[in-house]
């Protein structure tokens, strides 16, 4: 039977990527994301014409604990199982440190942590019962050695590590594997809008000289949700050019 996968803000950009590479492995895609539901719908309906899976498309705000359990149980209904959790919706507010909202600290920690603790929630018992789950968090290189301007996007990138290890260590023997991913700096409408000075800075830090594609993230996605990344739980797998060493 063809596996259902999960994935949290996959309208466009990195999550539409990582949807791409799985449907073209055969795997039945939920497409998750807050923006409206056209564009939702657009992507879901991308993936089926070009894959021939069978796609949804939820309209769910990953902060909202009951959305999410509304949208996890109405996967498992429509598609028969939920095997496959790819946590990659996210946010920055950035700022210095004593500049910086308590509103937008609490957002990026809200999207990006809160949201990840959500879906882990209302999915792992489903794959508890299934004997299978592979769960990829997308964190960053700034959650691995942070950076200036973004302490509550480092933190709550940083977290994502946290639940993932834990959950590794919880549910192994539930035949669940829990990793992470850590772009660096990918080429996406999130990273599109930098200046062009900061972009030339980035280059030069990084040894492989280019910045990362949607499909390198991707790629290194579909690999730990595969029956060849089995004995991989609890990890971080770097994507970002050497960056980070
Ligand atoms: P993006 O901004 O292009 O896409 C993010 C998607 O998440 C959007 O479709 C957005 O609508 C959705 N989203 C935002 N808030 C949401 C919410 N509350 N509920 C549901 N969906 C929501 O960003 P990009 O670049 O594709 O990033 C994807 C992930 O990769 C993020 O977690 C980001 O932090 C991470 N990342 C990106 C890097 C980059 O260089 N682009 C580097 C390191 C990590």
């Amino acid at each position: 039977m063809a596996r259902t996968a999960i994935v949290t803000g996959s309208a466009r950009g990195i999550g539409k990527c990582i949807a791409m590479t799985l449907a073209s492995k055969g795997t039945n895609i939920a497409v998750i994301d807050a923006c409206p539901i056209e564009g939702i719908q657009e992507t879901a309906d991308e993936i089926k014409a070009t894959y021939g899976v069978e796609t949804k498309a939820y309209q769910c705000n990953v902060t909202d604990a009951n959305a999410v359990k509304e949208c996890v149980a109405d996967v498992k209904e429509t598609f028969g199982s939920v095997d496959i959790l790819i946590n990659n919706a996210g946010i920055t507010r950035d700022g210095f440190l004593v500049r910086m909202k308590e509103e937008d600290f609490d957002a990026v920690i809200s999207v990006n942590l809160k949201g990840s603790y959500n879906f882990f929630r209302e999915c792992v018992p489903v794959m508890s019962k299934q004997k299978f789950g592979r769960i990829v968090s997308i964190s960053s290189i700034v959650g691995l050695q942070g950076n200036a301007c973004q302490v509550n996007y480092s933190a709550s990138k940083a977290g994502v590590l946290g639940i993932t290890k834990s959950v590794a260590r919880e549910y192994a023997s539930k035949n669940i594997t829990a990793n992470a991913v850590a772009p660096g700096f990918v080429q996406t409408p999130m990273t599109d809008v930098l200046p062009e000075k900061v972009k030339e800075q980035y280059i030069a830090s990084i040894p492989l000289g280019r910045f990362g594609q949607v499909e390198d993230i991707a790629n290194c996605v579909a690999f730990l949700v595969s029956d060849e990344a089995s004995y991989i739980t609890g990890q971080c797998i770097s994507v970002d050019g050497g960056m980070h060493m």
